[in-house]
């Protein structure tokens, strides 16, 4: 399947016909046909969970910009994509983008770092947050924001874009081929593992200081708390089995309860993952990428490096463990869990989907209402087997026009707690307030999962919505993003 046989969303005029497609594709996605107005809606409902207050159902997922400065300070471009999560009307933010919680676990030179030297900066930005929102919702009721503290692992990139300096768990037999790690290549030690832990420890700590309600534990997208997950072929403490794996985990929440009482944590992690994908070589031509395929699994069953996946089948999804790890998030006092899937660097068509891919990626393999649909249905499972957790959904952006159906749909049926918006932010932050409020959707400022918005840090460029955000649009950014998509 290539992009040219996959219906667009933007041409279908009414949400009728949206539900029509969905039948078709004989896909399970909740859709309303009329949005209902203000207090009456159900995304402008409250939620009360023990001491969490949260005031509507939006959620702003993280949103990294790959435009810090050197020292891990947030830059204008940071603060105006801040300002505009306050915009959103969301109650919800989490974590605002990831923040490393040291500067060799960046994924990128230019991202935001917690440290003494970078205190104001992010202080600054929750402030223009708060602001923003409160212009936007006449209150700062109900607000929630925490901030999302990782380390990048395998994908650490901290001095420069096109110096990968990767720290890993584990010798993975695809992917260290893709970033030409050889055998000998060190892993992380035990020790190393100790220190990293006292650095969230460090950073929670901050983090309370400087007034966010709670901390995310990035077990996500590749990075190195859901590289432990996977982590079955490491020997000693942090590898092998299911408690051994999830040990960063509790190590770093056992810290942050002992010294940092009082601030909640959330655990954002990829649910379900697949192999790695690359274009198919066999329909990659002039210049054009092929659609996805996986990569060759000859010798590698049973497969000892994913989480979330069959070990005879790593195409599929296996949920046990996800249950399992859900479950020891209850059992640590965790209440807040974000749902998603797989990682930009390897699948990125299972974690945003998208029509169109970014310089690294490849055409979609299936249309990618396939994709948004499994991210719903196992948040929809999830919800169901701990319905006293508080769930946050992803993967919303694709929906384009009918994003505030679905949601509204997905949170009224209790498929999910609340809606989280990722790229739909980039471009239109508002979308859920204007639709609940009775304001007409601007269609002109909706996503079309265009990818530039990936394509850019790939190339070494902040990242920003170029096609449609006349801010990213009209700047010198974006010739300079256009000579470096033609250089591919
Ligand atoms: C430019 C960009 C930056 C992102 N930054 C982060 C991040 O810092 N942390 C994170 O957990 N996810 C990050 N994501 C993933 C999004 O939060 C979200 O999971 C993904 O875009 C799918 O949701 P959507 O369909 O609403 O876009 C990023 C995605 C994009 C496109
Ligand atoms: S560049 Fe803009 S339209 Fe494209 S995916 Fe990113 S936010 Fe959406």
């Amino acid at each position: 399947m290539n992009g040219r046989t996959i219906l667009r969303l933007g041409s279908l005029k009414e949400v009728a016909r949206f539900q029509e497609h969905v039948r078709s594709l004989q896909l399970n996605i909740p859709c309303d046909s009329e949005i209902v107005r203000c207090a009456e809606s159900p995304l402008r409902q409250p939620l009360l969970r023990a001491e969490i207050k949260i005031g509507n159902r939006i959620a702003v997922h993280p949103m990294e910009g790959w435009d810090g400065t050197a020292d891990g300070n947030p830059s204008e471009h940071t603060i105006r994509r801040w300002k505009r999560f306050g915009r959103s009307g969301a109650k919800l933010i989490w974590g605002g983008e990831a923040v490393a919680v040291t500067h060799e676990g960046r994924a990128n030179p230019n991202q935001l770092v917690i440290a003494e030297h970078t205190r104001g900066g992010l202080e600054c930005l929750r402030k223009v947050l708060v602001e923003e929102h409160r212009r936007t919702t006449g209150s700062e009721e109900g607000l929630f924001i925490g901030l999302q503290l990782t380390h990048s692992g395998r994908f650490c990139r901290p001095n420069a874009h096109d110096k990968p300096e990767p720290r890993i768990l584990y010798h993975h037999p695809i992917l260290d081929r893709r970033l030409g790690l050889t055998r000998d290549y060190p892993i992380l030690t035990d020790g190393e593992i100790g220190a990293i832990i006292e650095d969230f420890h460090r950073a929670a700590k901050m983090a309370q200081e400087l007034g966010f309600d709670f901390v995310d534990i990035k077990h996500c997208h590749g990075y190195l708390g859901h590289e432990f997950l996977s982590a079955h072929t490491r020997e000693g403490k942090y590898g092998g089995s299911f408690e051994n794996r999830t040990r960063f985990l509790r190590e770093v929440v056992q810290g942050i309860r002992l010294m940092v009482p009082g601030i909640h944590v959330g655990v954002r992690f990829s649910a379900f993952d697949t192999v790695p994908f690359r274009p198919d070589p066999a329909l990659s031509v002039n210049g054009k990428l092929g659609p996805g395929i996986p990569e060759s699994q000859d010798n590698l069953i049973p497969y000892r490096w994913g989480f979330g996946v069959k070990q005879s089948d790593p195409t599929q999804m296996d949920l046990t463990e996800t249950m399992q790890f859900v479950s020891l998030l209850e059992e640590l006092g965790i209440r807040l869990v974000n749902v998603t899937a797989g990682s930009p660097y390897y699948n990125p068509h299972i974690q945003r989907p998208a029509l169109y891919p970014p310089s690294d990626g490849y055409q979609p393999p299936e249309d990618p209402l396939f994709g948004v649909a499994q991210h719903m249905n196992v948040t929809r499972e999830l919800k169901r087997r701990f319905p006293n957790l508080i769930f946050v959904a992803t993967a919303y952006s694709y929906l384009q026009d009918f994003l505030p159906h679905v949601a509204q749909a997905a949170v009224r049926e209790g498929w999910t707690d609340l809606a989280g918006l990722g790229r739909m932010v980039l471009t239109y932050p508002e979308i859920l307030w204007d639709a609940t409020e009775g304001n007409e959707v601007q269609h002109k400022r909706i996503c079309r999962t265009f990818s530039d918005c990936t394509t850019a840090p790939r190339k070494g460029l902040p990242s920003g919505c170029y096609p449609l955000d006349s801010y990213y649009k009209s700047s010198a950014l974006a010739e300079q993003l256009k000579v470096a998509k033609a250089e591919r």
